[in-house]
């Protein structure tokens, strides 16, 4: 039976921002198509900058390269950032994300998070959250899903051996509108630190990358090649020394981690 979790709230979610932009408007809906798509209904008034769009749930819930992103209601955080682009590179935007939610994690005491190039935030080698940056002009939306309350069978079984929730790793019900306010506010940080200093960033998501020093198949463009990963442009790509000889720069776009190996 589904249990009847608690429901976000905009007005706690805005009573714990420390904020000067990101979540300057809070809104909350019972149900939409995806919140990106909100967020983008909201992108002509430049009054929207810092808009944080949530959900409970999405009936086209969308992620990278096309695939769907499926949660019950009131099982996820589901939500969406309006930003207008200024100094920061559209893929530089998933980075700085998958830093502000690895902190997030940590912040409640979660351990063994790790960032899988581009978008994926693993707890254990499993996926937690997921992060589906899109742009337009001089805009950004960044979109982000985050599994709270599932338990093991809630997941689809095909991904329920690569799923994990918040739930499942603190063993207890996690408050979402605490870690709703709290994303907001590590996403505010990172955005700020990226204005001014890209490498602080670069450092951080470094040191949770699973990927760098390992060997690892890469999808591209339809293709699949196999190597060893030796560095993170964060404006292009993953670099791969190939097997076989020549190193190779792979564009997050048109990418797909295949397996690690
Ligand atoms: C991925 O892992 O491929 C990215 C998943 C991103 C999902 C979030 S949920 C909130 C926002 N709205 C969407 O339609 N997608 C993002």
């Amino acid at each position: 039976m589904m249990q009847d979790f608690q429901s976000l709230d905009p007005d706690l979610i805005s009573d714990s921002l420390k904020t000067e932009r990101i979540g300057s408007k809070v809104v909350v809906f019972s149900s939409t198509s995806s919140t990106n798509d909100i967020a983008w209904s909201y992108a002509k008034n430049p009054d929207n900058d810092g808009l944080a769009v949530f959900s409970e749930f999405q009936n086209a819930g969308r992620g990278r390269r096309g695939n769907q992103w499926l949660s019950a209601p009131r099982q996820s955080l589901l939500l969406s950032v309006l930003l207008k682009k200024t100094n920061i590179k559209t893929e530089f935007f998933t980075l700085l994300c998958g830093v502000a939610l690895s902190e997030v994690l940590i912040a409640i005491s979660v351990k063994h998070v790790s960032i899988k190039w581009p978008n994926d935030i693993l707890v254990d080698g499993k996926k937690i959250a997921g992060i589906l940056v899109e742009s337009k002009n001089d805009k950004v939306v960044l979109g982000i899903g985050i599994n709270i309350h599932q338990q093991p069978y809630d997941f689809p079984p095909e991904i329920s051996k690569a799923a994990t929730s918040l739930d499942i790793q603190t063993g207890k019900i996690c408050d979402r509108n605490i870690i709703a306010s709290q994303t907001l506010n590590l996403m505010e940080k990172w955005v700020k630190i990226a204005q001014t200093d890209k490498d602080k960033v670069i450092r951080k998501w470094k040191s949770f990358s699973s990927l760098l020093g390992t060997r690892v198949g890469i999808e591209y463009n339809n293709q699949k090649y196999y190597g060893n990963c030796i560095g993170l442009d964060p404006e292009s790509g993953l670099i791969l020394q190939i097997e076989g000889g020549g190193v190779r720069m792979f564009e997050a776009a048109y990418s797909s981690i295949i397996k690690k190996i």
